[in-house]
């Protein structure tokens, strides 16, 4: 069974970005098994450079969208972005620097806030369009 899995429950009904939030979650299922077979550091140090690189495109993109949008939750979708970002690299360099007990950590944090970002503060941008006329 994989790590994570995509549901409907998921869905933001905006294609591209439900196909990003796909990708997000193959990449952290991808993270979670070099872990779990305890493949070389450097391996698992570039999925993850992927997984943060392919996350720092996807909120890219969010955000221009919900820019062009006049979305009013802005500020703070982007501030949840952000924190996203800033605290994976930072377990990322702890786990680089050595402290390799921090990968499940590192793994629950991601799957917690992937899961809960997409479902809450994602899903009040579904709403929003939707309710646009
Ligand atoms: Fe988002």
């Amino acid at each position: 069974m994989a790590f994570i899995e995509w549901n409907q429950n998921f869905a933001v009904n905006v294609d591209q970005f439900d196909d990003h939030h796909r990708h997000l979650i193959d990449l952290l299922n991808k993270t979670h098994d070099q872990i779990t077979r305890r493949l070389e550091k450097e391996k698992l140090g570039l999925v993850l450079v992927e997984l943060i690189e392919y996350a720092k495109y996807h909120f890219r993109a969010e955000e221009v969208w919900m820019k062009n949008l006049d979305y009013p939750k802005l500020k703070q979708h982007c501030a949840e972005h952000h924190y996203f970002i800033n605290r994976v690299q930072e377990m990322c360099e702890d786990y680089n620097s050595g402290n390799t007990a921090l990968a499940q950590e590192l793994l629950s944090f991601m799957k917690n806030w992937l899961s809960s970002h997409i479902l809450g503060t994602d899903r009040e941008y579904s709403r929003f369009i939707e309710a646009k006329p």
